[in-house]
């Protein structure tokens, strides 16, 4: 019979001691045999939650536009690199690919996603004939990129991250124990040893029990991405906030978890059948980007050009009420979605630009 993730962490705790929330979460979400990525959990409107890319195509579009415009930036290069990372399921491969960047004529688009279910259903280069299309597990797979850009849509988020929190003034680890006389599944948090913090928020100043997030490894993931590449830029779309923010906040507003499209339960339950979330402290990620909300960002890059144009389009087709008419009217509800400053339009985009060539816009 196989073992349950459950039955497994308690195993791994009672043999060891307990554990580290990052270890924790990295098993929830993605433990091989277990993980929720692992079990087909996902975006999108039959999935779990949904994120921009899922709202439809519009999203892509407009990135699709922003990639010509760094790509005309190096001087239009042949073989530009477009690396997505957490691509998922390849919905904004897809809308990107549909778009047609010119950058892409002699370029390549590669997909970097963990998952191996969700790989199984992304777009092929059979699909697209005509683009570079391919897929990889990790980043690191896909090797230098002279000149390019590596883009994640909430990815950081979904990172695996510790935990810590204030007690007797000082920062302590929270730490993933068995529950005591409970069965094999049940956990509790529990306290470790007092520990620096990743960033100067004074823990005698915070409330007992303010807790903040340690990310070193979305830390790790772009300083990576920067290494890997020549010229061109890292971009991340994501919610964010600063460590000091999340030390004066209730934690269960920027930890959270998801399921089936409903808040799921506290991290330590059932793990692997919900996701496990956290806001990104951006004072936590490398120095430098350039940063603006998505609405923002959007506005910059032609959304409102391409939402007029999606009116003519359905005003000369409405009659036909063809696929074309009714892409072209959802257009103006996409935006609304993807623009809306308490939702989607009010995440941060942050930038790093790798060359003086590069004009921001
Ligand atoms: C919140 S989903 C976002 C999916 C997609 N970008 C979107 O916006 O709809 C996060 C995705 O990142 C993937 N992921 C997690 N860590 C990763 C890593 N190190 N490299 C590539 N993908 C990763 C997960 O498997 C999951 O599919």
């Amino acid at each position: 019979m196989e073992i349950s993730l459950g039955d497994r962490l308690a195993e791994s705790i009672r043999d060891d001691g307990p554990m580290a929330f990052g270890p924790w979460v990295e098993a929830c979400l993605y433990d091989p045999d277990g993980g929720f990525y692992a079990a087909g959990g996902s975006a999108g409107r039959r999935g779990d939650f949904l994120t921009s890319p899922e709202v439809g195509p519009l999203f892509g579009a407009v990135l699709a536009r922003w990639m010509d415009a760094r790509w005309e930036a190096l001087g239009s290069p042949d073989g530009f690199t477009v690396v997505e990372a957490a691509a998922g399921s390849g919905t904004l491969a897809r809308a990107v690919v549909a778009a047609e960047p010119t950058c892409l004529t002699e370029g390549r688009y590669v997909m970097v996603e963990r998952s191996a279910a969700l790989r199984s259903v992304q777009p092929t280069n059979a699909m697209f004939p005509g683009v570079s299309l391919s897929s990889v597990a990790h980043l690191a797979d896909v090797g230098c990129i002279s000149h390019g850009v590596v883009l994640a849509n909430e990815l950081l988020d979904n990172l695996a991250f510790g935990l810590l929190e204030v007690a007797g003034g000082r920062w302590h680890e929270v730490l993933i124990d068995r529950e005591p006389a409970a069965s094999a599944g049940e956990f509790r948090e529990v306290l470790g040893g007092p520990v620096d913090p990743p960033a100067p928020v004074d823990a005698a100043a915070c409330d007992p029990g303010a807790r903040i997030p340690v990310q070193a490894e979305s830390a790790i993931w772009v300083d990576t991405a920067l290494g890997l590449l020549g010229v061109g830029s890292v971009l991340i779309v994501d919610y964010t906030s600063t460590t000091s923010a999340m030390a004066a906040r209730p934690p269960s507003e920027w930890l959270r978890t998801y399921r089936g499209h409903e808040r799921g339960d506290v991290p330590t339950n059932a793990p692997g059948t919900q996701d496990v979330t956290v806001e990104v402290a951006v004072d936590q990620l490398p120095d430098g980007a350039v940063v603006a909300t998505q609405a923002e960002f959007l506005g910059a890059h032609g959304i409102a050009e391409l939402v007029d144009e999606g009116r003519r389009i359905w005003e000369e087709r409405a009659h036909l009420g063809d696929l074309m008419a009714l892409r072209a009217r959802s257009r103006v509800t996409e935006s609304e979605a993807l623009l809306d400053p308490s939702g989607l339009g009010g995440f941060t985009v942050l930038e790093w630009v790798r060359s003086s060539k590069v004009r921001s816009q």
